[in-house]
């Protein structure tokens, strides 16, 4: 019998998340599909129960539905727990499992450009968001050497702070002290939307004192390289946009619907394809 995938979010008829589970779906010979359902947040409860209802054996979750998610399942995988947001459910035998493979997806994008170790790795996080979230906590659960975040609200960046304390050693910093320490980290990561449109030309913080053998990188990925990126690559640091991070929570999402390796190659492809490139 065919299987039902999909993906919710308010809104969702950007997502790229269809055409690559399509594609690994059909690479793979799986009789499946996968759906793009809008999801408005007070019908949330309601594609919850209609996903036990219509026996949909998987969806992926987006925002604005990350946390509330969390109400509705049956359990929480402890990562995700931690995280505090789930992007993935399993249905198995009538109960919901809630995933997060954000984080995750993001560190095996990082670990093939990545000379040092992660847990050597002095990492600088801007932005304090829910994106921000999935990433710090997941790598300060790895156990990174240091974790510094830096955000627009300070209080929310010790909030995270905080919280990535139980794992790692971590603070928070206000941005212009960021920017004066730039040369102590290994690792910068943007997690902020300054850099996409309409904001193209912004940058979350200056590079002026960027030290040598950095890894710079930014969760966007349209425009494919922002001007962050952009100006790192000029000053020499390796540059990581936010696609890989993207095809790579696609793939363990699908590894948990499916319990098969997912074809990443092909995935990217596609999404590439979409993108113009
Ligand atoms: P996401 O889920 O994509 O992370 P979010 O939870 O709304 O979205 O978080 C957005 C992040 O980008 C926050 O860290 C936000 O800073 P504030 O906490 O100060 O709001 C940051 N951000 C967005 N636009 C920004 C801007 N123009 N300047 C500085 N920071 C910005």
């Amino acid at each position: 019998m065919k299987q039902v995938y999909g993906v919710i979010g308010d809104p969702i008829s950007h997502s790229l998340s269809p055409v690559m589970q399509e594609a690994a779906f059909k690479y793979c010979h799986l009789d499946a599909a996968y759906h793009a359902f809008h999801v408005p947040k007070q019908y949330l409860e309601q594609a919850v129960q209609g996903m036990r209802g219509l026996g949909v054996k998987g969806l992926n979750v987006t925002l604005p539905h990350k946390v509330e998610i969390m109400n509705f399942l049956d359990e929480i995988d402890p990562l995700a727990e931690k995280i505090g947001a789930v992007n993935t459910i399993v249905q198995e035998d009538g109960k919901l499992v809630g995933y997060n493979t954000d984080g995750e997806g993001y560190m095996q994008s990082l670990q093939p450009i990545s000379e040092k170790t992660i847990a050597s790795s002095r990492v600088l996080i801007i932005g304090a968001g829910g994106a921000a979230k999935g990433v710090a906590i997941t790598m300060a659960s790895y156990g990174v050497k240091e974790l510094v975040i830096t955000n627009r609200t300070l209080s929310k960046a010790e909030s995270l702070a905080q919280d990535c304390g139980k794992y790692t050693s971590s603070a928070a910093m206000p941005i212009g002290m960021a920017q004066a320490k730039l040369t102590e980290f290994d690792i910068i990561i943007n997690t902020t939307s300054i850099g996409m449109t309409p904001d193209i030309d912004t940058m979350p913080l200056s590079l002026e004192m960027l030290g040598k053998n950095v890894i710079v990188s930014d969760l966007i990925y349209t425009p494919f390289q922002t001007r962050f990126l952009l100006e790192a690559e000029k000053k020499g640091a390796k540059i990581l946009n936010g696609l890989d991070m993207f095809v790579n929570q696609g793939a363990l999402s699908f590894k948990y619907w499916t319990g098969q390796e997912a074809p990443r190659e092909i995935m990217k492809d596609v999404v590439m394809k979409e993108l113009g490139g």
